[in-house]
């Protein structure tokens, strides 16, 4: 017995606990009720009369030894659970989110798609790079027209016929050369033209055109659809403008103006002191416009848009600067919205 008590001892002190898992191990084998301790303990009924005091001083040290040891692995562990909790100072500021931002082009464009969405305009897409038909002769530009001279681009050297397109007009004629009528479509994108670049002009930019084609569209619904957008996009109290214009695609055509939302009508320099800040080319589509889709100019009319992207965003967030949208500057792009 006296050896058994021993060897027990031995083991118990070489016992490594070093996790829950061991300590739970260590319980079972020599602390619980039918661990061995216990056992030894059951043992000591045989033992002779003689005997029996020794080795119960002996079996109730090594109990103690066995307990002890329990105690103190047990709170090593835990105090080990609780530094690391401690390691965690909640009170620290958290590490900043770099997930980035959302470009403020996008931002615009969603409110646009947003806002012609509940008016029941469908998204449509087209190609950046076009052919002279698309972007320019089926949207009634006469070869020759000076109106071409002003939306110079990008042509490609190998294929004259294929340029970058000048403004997603080009799309109007896709979807009308696509589909039937009725039509109403907002047609977002990136356009070009050849420009030298400054605060106010760029070689690319954005625009979104807008397509409505159905039987009885008149010139009220081209206003009334555009005074709708202009207050949800800048606020209840805008006004709108409408300036007679010239666009091969529209007839009659005018520019829509916003009331300047910076100084309220009474003259600013963004406004450059006339109270307006011109935002869309829009008018009624051309009946050639219409015939060259194939549709029929008697039974159908419609209005067209054109607003750039660029420009009602300097408008929302006060931005001078149209270089700024396309240098990848983060001390400028990270004012925006987070992307979540
Ligand atoms: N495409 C014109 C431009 O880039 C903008 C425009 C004006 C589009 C009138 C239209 C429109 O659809 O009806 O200058």
């Amino acid at each position: 017995m006296e050896q058994k008590i021993k060897s027990i001892e031995e083991k118990v002190n070489s016992f490594l606990i070093e996790s829950k898992d061991d300590l739970e191990q260590y319980r079972l084998q020599y602390i619980s009720k039918k661990g061995i301790v216990a056992s030894l303990f059951e043992d000591l009924k045989g033992v002779a009369v003689e005997q029996k005091k020794a080795m119960g001083k002996s079996l109730n040290d090594l109990k103690r030894l066995a307990e002890e040891k329990f105690k103190t692995a047990q709170e090593g562990l835990e105090s080990k659970v609780a530094s690391t909790a401690n390691d965690l100072d909640l009170s620290l500021p958290i590490i900043p989110n770099k997930t980035g931002s959302q470009h403020p082009l996008n931002l615009t464009r969603y409110r646009i798609i947003e806002i012609f969405e509940r008016l029941g305009f469908n998204v449509e897409d087209g190609p950046e790079i076009e052919d002279d038909w698309h972007n320019f002769t089926a949207l009634n530009f006469p070869e020759n027209h000076p109106a071409r001279e002003m939306q110079d681009t990008f042509f490609i050297e190998k294929n004259p016929d294929m340029l970058l397109r000048t403004h997603t007009s080009n799309v109007q004629i896709r979807l009308m050369k696509d589909r039937k009528p009725p039509f109403r479509a907002i047609m977002p994108g990136r356009v070009y033209r050849n420009e030298a670049i400054s605060a106010r002009a760029h070689c690319f930019f954005h625009q979104v055109e807008g397509l409505y084609v159905d039987k009885n569209v008149g010139f009220s619904d081209l206003k009334q659809t555009l005074f709708h957008f202009a207050k949800e996009m800048f606020g209840k109290e805008t006004k709108i403008r409408l300036r007679p214009s010239f666009f091969p695609f529209t007839e009659p055509s005018a520019e829509i103006d916003i009331s300047c939302l910076i100084c309220h009508g009474k003259g600013c320099n963004v406004c450059k002191y006339s109270g307006w800040v011109e935002i869309a080319g829009s008018g009624m589509v051309h009946p050639n416009v219409l015939k060259n889709c194939d549709i029929d100019p008697e039974e159908y009319t419609g209005f067209a848009f054109g607003m750039g992207i660029e420009r009602i965003t300097m408008l929302r967030y006060s931005i001078n600067d149209l270089r700024l949208f396309s240098e990848n500057d983060v001390r400028f792009l990270k004012q925006f919205k987070p992307v979540v």
